[in-house]
């Protein structure tokens, strides 16, 4: 048997462990893990010097854009990014123009993405306004619901709690996670409207109309409409100790709740605001120390169960207004999570077993990845390589995102990403996209 590739003189994270080890690819999946010795003949041969093996990064959190926000980033654009990044998995989120909400513009979105992904793309939809229409949205192949609960973007009205619970009844039926914004509409509005009111235009502003109660009240209330209903939540870029508090008392009284955090929640504070300037603005704002100290106790326990990068690209003119409530609030991040996460595995900050659990593993089994999140016999070969001791500079205006800022650039950075692997095959390699367009997987979640 000749199989498409193997790659020897690797060592692999394989069952918890680095061995080393050769890996053969046959069909877009892993053939054999084993000695290079046992290994079949193959048509290509990857000699990886030593240099580790991770599954792929599974992204759950990823503004694609395209369509009427092209301008932002398109499919390949943000796919590249992916890819650059080592993230072979991204789920796409729905706030686009036209807002995912529907069969129709979901099946859209899926035919304009098929042409131009490079990585595998997974597709949220919003709600929509008749509940009747969750199942078409779930039949065409959404992999999840998400609920921005800040501002309506669907079609379900956020401030109604019947009509919020039948929506997650439904969605709990069809097995469809829902993923939620976690922010208090009417505390938001009330605390803007003050700071306008008030003349206050400032990034402290910003930081007070997001004050930590908004994030709170929010995730109580979903917890507390949830309960019966049988949805499995999982609340975004948690930022608060207060707000992952109230998950971990959910998780404990048996509500099907997961979080997630992002890594600059997790790495840059408020205090530091002045260095980072606009590029930093993001919704949920930076937090301070308390928070960071929390969120990391949440991470290293166990508590956190997903790394996402929240990829909320915009123009940079966009970013550029002297008034706070101007600008558009997000970070590129596709491209700076895994080599940041290397970095800090590298000073020990947190062990190589519960980064991969936090960027491969369990946004796998959250989602319903089956096929996909582990390094194993069987399983897709979504495959990153990265060489842990090269030490390297971030530097945005190399990113592959048409966003070209980073609050992270000019850091320093240890674990350089050398190549990814897609279903098998080479999409990046040496910093360059070297497949084409539309070689990415567009995942319906009943195709996975
Ligand atoms: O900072 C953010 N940017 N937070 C959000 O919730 C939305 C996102 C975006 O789409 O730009
Ligand atoms: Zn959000
Ligand atoms: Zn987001």
């Amino acid at each position: 048997m000749i199989v498409d590739s193997v790659l020897v003189n690797a060592k692999a994270y394989f069952k918890r462990e680095i061995v080393d080890c050769a890996i053969a690819i046959e069909n877009g999946e892993v053939f054999k893990i084993g000695k290079e010795t046992q290994m079949p003949k193959a048509d290509q041969r990857f000699v990886l010097n030593k240099s580790l093996v991770l599954p792929g990064l599974i992204d759950p959190h990823v503004h694609l854009r395209d369509e009427g926000k092209a301008y932002k980033e398109d499919f390949y654009t943000g796919t590249a990014a992916a890819a650059a990044g080592g993230v072979t998995t991204v789920l796409d989120m729905p706030n686009n123009a036209p807002v995912t909400m529907s069969a129709e513009t979901l099946g859209n979105r899926i035919k304009i993405a098929k042409k131009k992904i490079l990585v595998n793309v997974g597709f949220y939809s919003e709600f929509p306004i008749e509940p009747k229409g969750i199942r078409d949205i779930v039949d065409e192949g959404a992999v999840a619901f998400k609920l921005f609960m800040g501002k309506q973007v669907g079609g379900l009205g956020i401030n109604d709690d019947r009509a919020v619970e039948g929506a997650l009844r439904k969605a709990g039926e069809l097995g469809v996670p829902v993923a939620v914004h976690a922010e208090d509409e009417k505390e938001l509005k009330k605390n803007e409207e003050k700071m306008r009111r008030s003349n206050r235009h400032d990034v402290s502003a910003f930081r007070e109309a997001h004050e930590e109660i908004v994030e709170l009240k929010a995730i109580e209330r979903l917890l507390r409409i949830t309960e019966k209903t049988g949805a499995a939540l999982h609340f975004c870029h948690i930022t608060t100790e207060e707000g992952l508090s109230a998950i971990i008392r959910g998780k404990k009284t048996g509500r099907l709740a997961t979080c997630e955090v992002t890594p600059h929640h997790l790495l840059l504070s408020s205090d530091d605001f002045g260095r980072y300037g606009m590029a930093a603005v993001t919704i949920p704002p930076l937090r301070g120390k308390r928070h960071i100290k929390a969120l990391w106790n949440g991470i290293l326990n166990g508590w956190i169960d997903v790394l996402g990068s929240d990829h909320a690209p915009h123009a940079f003119r966009e970013k550029d207004a002297s008034s706070i409530w101007d600008v558009k609030a997000g970070i590129p991040g596709l491209e700076t999570t895994l080599p940041l996460v290397m970095s800090l595995v590298m000073k020990k900050r947190i062990s190589l077993d519960r980064a991969v659990s936090l960027l491969s593993e369990k946004p796998a089994e959250i989602f319903g990845l089956k096929d996909r999140g582990l390094l194993e016999e069987g399983k897709k070969a979504d495959l990153v390589v990265v060489d842990l001791k090269k030490k390297f500079k971030i530097d945005a205006s190399k990113f592959h995102s048409k966003a070209k800022y980073s609050p992270f650039d000019g850091w320093e950075v240890q674990g350089k990403l050398l190549k990814t692997f897609v279903n098998g095959r080479l999409v990046m390699e040496d910093d360059e996209i070297v497949e084409k367009a539309g070689c990415g997987v567009a995942i319906r979640r009943n195709s996975v």
